[in-house]
């Protein structure tokens, strides 16, 4: 009699992937990460010196993920440490604080930044990028509202989340997400998938994003290159914890 083993569905085979965190000091891209490796929220300031670096693993749908953390400093003074660790990246987190104009404003400067060291076109367009309106927990102090947010990040194809590392609003969401989308341009060849438009745009507002997606220019905008002395730190900072991230 013959005796074959009952059918299962093997997992694919597992990924790895490698993302980095971009965004102005004190922004709030560490805490982002900590709270959803660790759970938890620390209120004190503790700058990132140049690098800090984690290694988590999710579950996307049948695929075990494992993502490299490479959560950048974003001090001008450590641009010598960051520019080494652009490359090969599939996720960029690109996080600016809700209550600080200028953090917003300088998010095309960290493109800017990172197409320097990246090279090319190409390689920008395979890339997930989610773009974390952070801190949306101190309403009173917001000065850049949501629909300012949404038309950058749309307009560039990125994926755009309202967070607060604090309370945890839309953390897991966004991280959700984030390797979700990663995962899918993996399984695509390396091209990123096309984000849906949101609801909320006007004719003319979504007909522009359409415009400014298909030019080539966007990216143009180069990031000023303040000179840094050469300080190198790796530390293993993040809880290496298993985590589940639904399929859609
Ligand atoms: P660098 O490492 O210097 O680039 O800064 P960072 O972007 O990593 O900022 P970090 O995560 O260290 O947070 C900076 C400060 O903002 C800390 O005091 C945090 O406690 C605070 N913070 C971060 N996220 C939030 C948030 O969502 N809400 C509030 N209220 N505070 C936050
Ligand atoms: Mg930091």
């Amino acid at each position: 009699m013959e005796t074959s083993a009952p059918k299962r569905r093997e997992n694919k085979k597992s990924l790895r992937v490698k993302v980095i965190s971009l965004g102005n000091a004190e922004v709030g891209k560490s805490c982002i990460i900590k709270r959803y490796c660790e759970k938890r929220f620390v209120p004190k300031y503790l700058a990132t010196i140049g690098i800090d670096y984690g290694v988590t693993k999710v579950q996307v749908r049948d695929r075990e993920i494992k993502v490299n953390i490479f959560d950048m400093a974003g001090h001008p003074f450590f641009y010598e440490v960051r520019n080494e660790f652009y490359k090969d990246s599939q996720g960029v987190l690109l996080v600016y604080d809700v209550g600080l104009r200028e953090s917003f404003e300088a998010l095309d400067s960290w493109l800017g930044e990172m197409k320097q060291e990246m090279g090319s076109q190409a390689n920008m367009d395979s890339i997930v990028f989610v773009v974390c309106a952070n801190k949306v927990d101190l309403i009173k102090r917001r000065v850049v509202d949501e629909g300012e947010g949404r038309l950058f990040a749309e307009s560039r194809g990125f994926h755009y989340f309202e967070t607060s590392a604090q309370s945890g609003e839309g953390i897991n969401e966004m991280f959700q997400a984030f390797f979700s989308s990663i995962t899918d341009m993996c399984e695509n060849g390396g091209k990123r998938p096309v984000t849906e438009l949101s609801v909320g745009f006007t004719k003319e507002q979504a007909d522009t994003i359409r415009r400014i997606r298909n030019s080539k220019d966007s990216w143009d905008m180069l990031g000023v290159k303040p000179g840094a002395t050469r300080i190198h730190q790796h530390r293993k900072t993040f809880d290496t914890r298993e985590k589940l991230v639904r399929g859609e």
